[in-house]
């Protein structure tokens, strides 16, 4: 099992938290990729439905997007890791892009079609200095369905 994070800042681990199979559903977390300590950090609400109600024994859409983009290559320099609940749960499936002294963004309506932009875009922005990927490079999601973007932590 891999540790859960959630937006509250509030760390969890799944063997000891209170998730329930009657409240979310979840696959076990067997593929989150290490990359850089240094590197981005592409994270991916597992609690998202995407508008959709979760029937017993389905999984979430959120859940279906972490487990699509863990199993495809990880980017170099790009850690995935699962969160719980981003704060934009109106906007479908959540993503969210960090890494230290860079730009952050958060996008929404994400889906696992979208996997391969997603990973193509999370690559890009690990490359960057400043997490700023030029407008023209950026995948298209990317450019369409940003939600925010948090200014580098100034310490
Ligand atoms: S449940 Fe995914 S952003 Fe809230």
């Amino acid at each position: 099992m891999h540790e859960l994070k959630r937006a509250d800042g509030v760390f969890r681990d799944l063997r000891t938290q209170a998730i329930t199979p009657d409240r979310w559903r979840m696959p076990l977390f067997s593929a989150v990729k290490k990359g850089d300590a240094m590197g981005a950090v592409l994270h991916v609400c597992m609690t998202c439905r995407a508008g959709q109600p979760v029937l017993e024994g389905e999984v979430c859409a959120g859940a279906r997007l972490f487990e699509a983009l863990s199993t495809a290559p990880a980017p170099e320099g790009v850690t995935i890791r699962p969160v719980e609940c981003l704060s934009a749960c109106d906007h479908g499936c959540s993503i969210a892009l960090t890494k230290p002294g860079a730009w952050s963004y958060v996008y929404g309506r994400m889906t696992s079609d979208d996997t391969d932009e997603i990973l193509r875009g999370a690559a890009l922005y690990a490359q960057t200095e400043d997490g700023i990927v030029p407008w023209r490079e950026r995948p298209v999601i990317f450019r369409k369905q940003s939600l925010a973007r948090l200014p580098k932590m100034e310490l």
